[in-house]
């Protein structure tokens, strides 16, 4: 079979990526190891920038989105028993974010691609891709009742997350990876509990670092800083709400955390990984197949929506026989990538314990901290960056 684009995974990259090929009139097929229902039910990300929403409103998939969405004009910063509000829409002549959680994000786009006949083949096993340095890529992969398939491309869309195969097969001498593990990981909860904030809430705290999110009025997302080498066993619901409630509390305040039963408990490691070029021959990676981000910054998720707004009208040129946009694709895409990857760093190590460090590291960022509240430039740079930079009109 021929397929103009074949595309490795249906998170939101891949996802997304096919229906902006589509809206182009450009044919794809999505292959994806998971169940549709695993891959809907994976909580992960929260938080869309501005120019995520406007893209996802162009790609016609942003009904649920347009009603669900909460819309926040800013965050809290906690730290030394007090709590400080950035105002993202007054710094930043209005801009905001949107909480919405990708698992809601997936299960528009594949209700979507589905409802106008696009191709997402969930439960296959045994990926390959091939012939990359040639103008006919080749996909293969085996359909969940044995049937072996092969697909004629002419270009093919890495977007297998981290642990995918497709970075694998960018030759070792043409790619350079850049990489930094964190000494820490994040215990994230998702409870049935009204949110006990208007704003997120990023708590520095002597004990680590903690995040109050939310996926909706009815629902909190919380997370806590923990060992990279902790289980979900040793932290029964009684000692997170416990750790929660010492690391938000203020003192004199009257704030209290309300609790709640806990819907999903699970440790996320923290890295910052990026994979250059983007692109080997007719593949480009797209997401987190090319590069990871802490998710202090809430930037995983806008990155690979940014690459795939570049990547969708850069395929389809290339299929046109003008290969321009495509050669420019990967230096386009890591400009970005390597902005987020600074600010998502810089929030990490501004608000989370290194186990064993002295007492500079928390002075350090204290005074960091003191001064993203009271200098406007530095809240006016945090805020900046947090509600995103501009991505291309479709
Ligand atoms: P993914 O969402 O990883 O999608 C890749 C898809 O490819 C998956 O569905 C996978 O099953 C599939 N796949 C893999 N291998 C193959 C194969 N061989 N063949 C076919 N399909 C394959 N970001 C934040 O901003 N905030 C967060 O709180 C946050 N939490 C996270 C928690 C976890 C556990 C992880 C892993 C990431 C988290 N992120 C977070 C990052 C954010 O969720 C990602 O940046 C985002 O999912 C990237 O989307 P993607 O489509 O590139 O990759
Ligand atoms: C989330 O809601 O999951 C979330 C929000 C902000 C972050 C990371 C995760 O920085």
């Amino acid at each position: 079979m021929r397929v103009p684009v074949g595309i490795v995974g249906a998170g939101p990259a891949g996802l997304l990526l096919s229906q902006l090929l589509a809206l182009r009139g450009v044919e794809s097929v999505v292959v994806e190891i998971r169940s549709r229902a695993y891959c809907e039910a994976r909580q992960r990300a929260g938080v869309l920038e501005d120019g995520s929403v406007r893209l996802l409103r162009q790609a016609d998939v942003a009904t649920r989105l347009d009603q669900l969405g909460l819309e926040h004009g800013g965050i809290y910063l906690q730290f030394g028993g007090e709590r400080h509000h950035i105002d993202f829409r007054e710094l930043t002549g209005g801009r905001s974010v949107t909480v919405y959680a990708q698992t809601e994000v997936v299960k528009d786009l594949i209700r979507q691609r589905l409802a106008q006949g696009g191709v997402v083949e969930f439960e296959v096993t045994d990926t390959e891709i091939d012939h990359l340095d040639t103008d006919q890529p080749v996909l293969r992969y085996t359909r969940p009742d044995g049937t072996r398939c092969e697909l004629a491309c002419d270009a093919i869309a890495g977007c297998d997350g981290f642990h995918g195969i497709s970075r694998q097969r960018i030759p070792a001498g043409l790619l350079s990876t850049t990489e930094r593990g964190y000494p820490y990981a994040w215990l994230g909860i998702l409870a049935d509990v009204p949110p006990s904030t208007d704003e997120l809430i990023y708590a520095h705290h002597q004990r680590g670092f903690a995040l109050h999110s939310l996926r909706s009025p009815a629902l909190s997302r919380l997370y806590l800083q923990v060992d990279p080498d902790e289980s979900v066993g040793n932290w029964p619901d009684e000692r997170i709400w416990d750790e929660l409630a010492h690391r938000f509390e203020l003192p004199g305040s009257g704030w209290t955390l309300r609790q709640g039963p806990i819907l999903d408990k699970s440790i996320t490691p923290m890295r910052s990984f990026v994979a250059a070029p983007m692109r080997y021959g007719r593949l480009f990676l797209a997401g987190d197949a090319a590069h990871i981000v802490p998710p202090t910054g809430a930037k995983g998720l806008n990155l690979a929506i940014a690459d795939v707004a570049v990547l969708a009208p850069a395929l389809d040129y290339l299929l046109r026989g003008k290969p321009e946009l495509a050669d420019a694709y990967s230096a386009t895409c890591l400009d970005r990538v390597w902005r987020s990857t600074h600010f998502s760093w810089w929030m990490t190590t501004m608000l989370h314990r290194t186990p064993g460090a002295d007492d500079l590291e928390a002075q350090l960022q204290l005074a960091q901290l003191r001064y993203v509240v009271s200098s406007r430039a530095a809240a006016t740079s945090l805020a900046e960056n947090y509600t995103g930079y501009p991505i291309l009109d479709l």
